[in-house]
C-alpha cells in the first residue's frame, strides 16, 4: 500500500474528498492536464458543475480530450487568465477551488503561474465562495525563486481569523524544496 502524507496533492485530494459532496461547484484555477478537473467532477458528480482556466490553449485542448472520453458534460473549460474568474462566475456560489501553481508538466516551463495574476485570482476566489467553502492551494516554492509562495503566503496570513480558517502543510524533512500546501476556508459568519 503507498504511504498517503508524503506530498501536497495527495493530502489535498484526501481533504478534497471529505469536502466535496454531489452537487457542489467546484474551481479548478490552473487545469493543465485536466486530472484535477476530472478528480473535481467525479467528486461533484453529475448534480455538480465544474469550471475549469488555464491560460494554454494547449491545456484546454488536452483536457477537453480526456474529458470527451467521460461520462460527464457538466464543465466549463475557459481558456482565459483565472484573475478573470469572477467575469464567469458569480460571486458567493462555489464550494471548492483547487490551485495548482507552476507549469504545465511536460508542457512549455516557461509558461508557469505569475505571482500578480495569482494574487488577484486568489482574491476573487475569495469572493466566489459559499461560507464554508473551500481552497486547497498548491505552491512550489522553487520555480520562481519562491517569489509566488512568498507573496501568497502574505495573503492569506493576513486573512482576518474571524472570516477565514487557514493553515498551511509543509514537508519539513524532505528534500529540493516540495510542494506547499495551502488551505483556506471561509467560516460561516
Ligand atoms: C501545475 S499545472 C496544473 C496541473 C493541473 N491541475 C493538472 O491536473 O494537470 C499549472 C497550470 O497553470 C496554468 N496557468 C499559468 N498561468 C495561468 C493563469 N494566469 N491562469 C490560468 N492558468 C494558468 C499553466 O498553463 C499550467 O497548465
Amino acid at each position: 500500500m503507498d504511504t498517503k502524507y508524503d506530498n501536497a496533492v495527495k493530502i489535498s485530494r484526501i481533504l478534497m474528498e471529505r469536502h466535496i459532496k454531489g452537487g457542489m461547484t467546484a474551481v479548478d484555477m490552473t487545469m493543465g492536464n485536466g486530472r484535477d478537473t476530472l478528480f473535481l467532477l467525479g467528486c461533484v458528480g453529475k448534480d455538480g458543475f465544474v469550471y475549469a482556466f488555464d491560460i494554454q490553449r494547449q491545456a484546454v485542448q488536452k483536457t477537453m480530450e480526456s474529458l470527451r472520453n467521460s461520462t460527464f458534460d457538466n464543465y466549463k473549460l475557459i481558456n482565459d487568465s483565472h484573475e478573470n474568474c469572477s467575469g464567469y462566475i458569480e460571486s458567493g456560489t462555489v464550494d471548492v477551488i483547487v490551485f495548482n501553481l507552476g507549469y504545465l508538466p511536460g508542457g512549455n516551463k516557461n509558461i508557469f503561474t505569475k505571482k500578480e495574476t495569482t494574487i488577484k485570482a486568489l482574491k476573487s476566489s475569495l469572493e466566489l465562495l459559499k461560507p464554508l467553502g473551500t481552497i486547497f492551494l498548491t505552491a512550489y516554492t522553487a520555480h520562481d525563486s519562491g517569489e509566488e509562495y512568498k507573496h501568497v503566503l502574505e495573503i492569506v496570513k493576513a486573512l482576518p481569523q474571524k472570516e477565514y480558517n487557514m493553515a498551511v502543510v509543509r514537508f519539513e524533512n524532505q528534500i529540493n524544496q516540495p510542494p506547499v500546501l495551502i488551505v483556506i476556508e471561509k467560516r460561516n459568519v
